[in-house]
């Protein structure tokens, strides 16, 4: 019998069997034709509460540089950004698969940066895998990543780093010239070594046949419901980011109002002094509150000098 963690402290959802998941089990669950789960997390809180909730992957992504550090693109996040964050969540998820998102100008640059990039993911960070972007132009790095040692998941579509190629975060490979690359860039990524392929913004039809063609999983997001899993962003899927939601992005809660009413009253408690009330404040015993107090009321001896 596989040991399983209880259902969660902050849900009453299945046990999920808390074995840690790994590299080959994700790609056997698109064999068994079992869908996986993937989320974003980009700190321990909520690490903890994603793995709890039983996702079969943790994307620590970049785009923590949009809904966590509040740049406009992921282009500025740094190896230093991903690497504080991916640690924090290794640090609270205990059964997912950590992948480490590659930020930008940290695998274009060579083999050998990309590879000592992608190994400070693994020794510093606690991650199992990394991410990188990019089709046909990214299969040597893969492949040299791959031969020392290390698991990559892929990224087509709309590949966020080059938004400024793409003129905006647009749907990808709409005409069948172009769905015929992003397909190509999959198979190639396939043989470079990939365990998997996030597929990003393209037509439902390109997806599925992206994904028939492949043996590793896919996974979308704003890819339809053919691929072999689903990735959202946490916070589009908790409702803690307004400023950009992509169509694909699904609201599962609206967190956003309800840790703003949540703080207002803590506002309004403070001010009112209502908060700390006895229950929130630590008590004295009372005959050391009366000595204190005898001894606030005589006038402080000047302390002895031998
Ligand atoms: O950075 C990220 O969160 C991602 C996902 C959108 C796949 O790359």
């Amino acid at each position: 019998m596989p040991e399983q963690q209880p259902a969660g402290a902050y849900g009453g959802g299945p046990a999920i069997p808390a074995k840690k998941v790994t590299v080959p089990e994700i790609v056997q669950m698109k064999r068994d034709g079992r869908k996986i789960a993937m989320m974003t997390a980009y700190d321990v809180a909520f690490a903890r509460l994603v793995d709890q909730a039983g996702m079969d992957i943790i994307l620590v992504g970049d785009s923590l540089g949009m809904v966590m550090l509040g740049y406009p693109t992921t282009v500025p996040v740094t190896m230093d950004d991903m690497v504080r964050h991916a640690a924090a969540v290794s640090r609270g998820a205990k059964r997912a698969l950590l992948v480490g998102d590659m930020p930008f100008g940290s695998y274009q640059t060579g083999r050998d940066d990309a590879i000592r990039n992608a190994t400070r993911f693994l020794k510093e960070a606690g991650m199992d895998a990394v991410k990188l972007e990019g089709g046909h132009e990214v299969v040597e790095t893969t492949r040299a990543l791959v031969e020392s040692g290390i698991a990559v998941m892929g990224h087509v579509g709309l590949t966020p780093q080059r938004v400024a190629q793409f003129g905006g975060f647009k749907v990808q490979a709409k005409s069948a010239e172009a769905a015929r690359v992003l397909i190509d860039d999959c198979v190639a990524l396939e043989q470079a070594g990939c365990f998997s392929i996030v597929i990003e913004s393209v037509p439902a039809a390109v997806a599925v046949l992206a994904t028939e063609r492949v043996r590793i999983p896919t996974i979308g997001i704003g890819g339809g419901v053919g691929c072999d899993g689903q990735v959202l962003v946490l916070h589009d899927a908790l409702g803690l980011f307004g400023e950009f939601k992509p169509k694909f992005a699904k609201r599962y809660a609206d967190l956003g109002p309800i840790v703003v009413e949540a703080l207002e009253r803590y506002g309004r408690e403070v001010r009112d002094g209502v908060f700390p009330d006895d229950e929130h404040s630590f008590s004295m015993k009372e005959s050391e509150r009366a000595e204190l107090e005898r001894a606030l009321s005589e006038p402080r001896r000047p302390k002895k000098v031998v």
